[in-house]
């Protein structure tokens, strides 16, 4: 009888870390981004800041990537938490990529957003 009673305990507490899990996974369909597509999103914040400094600038090179969280909308939004040199200065900042792959005119959306700054930069292409 204990042996079923601690079963049946055990299955509850099993379900009940599923669901924790799941939880992480889908609150607002935003995830931490690991492996693979942590990857994939570092290649693209790479890109995407090298294409921001060949038009008007500025031109940001990521340092420290803390945290990288992952979207699916219209195309992929991706949100980093990211320290930014700039060639004289590091800060720490939240960079949002919005790409959209398929359009051939504005599917990139940069928006950057740095501490101790008052504006946002915010660029399309
Ligand atoms: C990245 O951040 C960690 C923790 O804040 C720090 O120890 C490390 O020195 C940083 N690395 C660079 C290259 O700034
Ligand atoms: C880097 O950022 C700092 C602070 O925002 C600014 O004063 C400086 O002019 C910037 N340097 C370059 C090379 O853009
Ligand atoms: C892209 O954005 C620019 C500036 O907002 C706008 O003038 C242009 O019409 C847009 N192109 C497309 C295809 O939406």
């Amino acid at each position: 009888m204990t042996g079923v009673k601690s079963l049946y305990f055990l299955g509850l507490v099993l379900m009940g870390l599923a669901a924790i899990h799941a939880d992480e996974q889908v609150v607002g369909g935003v995830s931490q981004l690991e492996g693979d597509r942590r990857k994939d999103a570092l290649t693209l914040l790479d890109a995407t800041l090298t294409q921001l400094a060949t038009g008007d600038g500025p031109s940001y090179k990521a340092i420290n990537v803390t945290s990288v969280t992952g979207q699916t909308v219209s195309g992929t939004l991706n949100t980093y938490e990211v320290e930014l040199d700039n060639g004289s200065d590091k800060k720490q900042c939240t960079v949002k990529i919005w790409s959209q792959p398929w359009l051939k005119e504005n599917g990139t959306n940069i928006k950057i957003k740095c501490a101790g700054d008052d504006g946002e930069l915010d660029r399309t292409w």
